[in-house]
């Protein structure tokens, strides 16, 4: 809590391009927010740099990601929008909590079992306390809700509890935040195996539906997207292509399972992958002439950074003076 307001927070990494599992998992659900809460939306550029990034590709998709932010619906006028590195409370807190957050904890995180068997030559130690970091980046704002996709669920739970044995030592120090997990499209598998989760980084570019895809692109990879035997289109989990192609659909659509079902009754999954494809082809066309559109001010986006980090710095700054003091680091005024 901020003051009388309910506080949400969220952030995404400016590494690879997103995917329409970012988008229906994550980054479309966040607009709804800011009605109700004060929200932060953070493009985490030093989460980014626990594996090797090229600068100035990081430095593009950094624009990118606010960009992006803005396309699907993020009016920085009602939500603070910012870059991680421009406020470097960030990384101060992230020390700070390092020193209440067990090794242990660390050690148990699937995402760094999974980064660290991915990149086995840099298993640095950035990505072993990438969750502290988070946790910093949650904690500093007095966050209640933090929309994520599924596979942040631990990372928001452990810094629950870093935040209960902060206050159990500290009393009254953080609000402790409550991951909220979207329940449509909070797994979009990848097209091309159904029993994994869509990803980024897959290396099969036929896998994964990006946002900024272009139309022809999107219904190819739909139409080559496996399928399951039979033909009949049906949500059941012997069939986890045409379920997820299921998902998907009723994502951007709004249609239930059954009223799928009998929209394509009789008809095969030829029909079904098209109808598919064009969907998410037109859903996304706007949000992709949107930030074309952004991209294109190069200027203006900086602007942008700036006014967001001139507001997420100024919460930031009073959360941690709040916790250096209760610490015993000497202030001076
Ligand atoms: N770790 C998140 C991811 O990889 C990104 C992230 C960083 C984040 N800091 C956050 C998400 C704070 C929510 C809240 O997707």
């Amino acid at each position: 809590m901020l003051g009388e307001q309910k506080v949400s927070y969220s952030g995404v990494q400016p590494s690879g391009n997103l995917t329409i599992g970012n988008y229906l998992g994550a980054i479309r659900n966040f607009k709804q927010y800011s009605e109700q809460y004060k929200t932060f939306y953070c493009v985490v550029d030093e989460h980014a740099i626990t594996v090797r990034q090229v600068p100035a590709e990081l430095r593009r998709r950094t624009y990118e990601t606010l960009a992006l932010y803005m396309a699907c619906g993020l009016d920085p006028e009602k939500n603070t929008l910012y870059v991680q590195s421009m406020v470097h409370e960030h990384a101060e807190l992230a020390w700070i909590l390092n020193c209440f957050t067990m090794f242990g904890e660390l050690s148990r995180m699937t995402q760094f079992k999974d980064k660290s068997a991915k990149h086995a030559d840099n298993i640095n130690a950035g990505l072993f306390t990438y969750p502290t970091l988070m946790a910093a980046d949650i904690l500093l704002y007095q966050t209640d809700v933090v929309p994520v996709g599924i596979d942040q669920k631990q990372h928001v739970e452990l810094c629950r509890d870093i935040a209960e044995r902060f206050n159990q030592i500290y009393p009254g120090t953080f609000t402790v935040p409550e991951p909220v997990i979207a329940k449509s499209g909070m797994k979009i598998m990848s097209l091309a195996d159904p029993t994994k989760k869509m990803s980024k980084s897959d290396e099969n570019a036929n896998a994964v539906v990006y946002i900024l895809d272009d139309r022809d692109t999107i219904i190819r990879k739909f139409k080559r997207a496996v399928t399951d035997s039979g033909s009949e289109v049906r949500y059941s989990p012997d069939k986890p292509g045409v379920s997820n192609l299921m998902s998907i659909y009723s994502c951007f659509t709004g249609k239930s399972f059954e009223e799928i079902e009998h929209e394509f009754e009789g008809k095969g999954y030829g029909d079904f992958k098209l109808a598919v494809g064009e969907t998410t082809a037109d859903a996304l066309a706007a949000v992709q002439s949107e930030y074309n559109l952004l991209l294109a001010d190069k200027a203006g986006l900086e602007a942008q950074m700036k006014k967001g980090a001139e507001e997420a710095s100024y919460y930031a700054r009073r959360t941690l003076s709040k916790v250096q003091k209760k610490l015993g680091f000497v202030q001076l005024h």
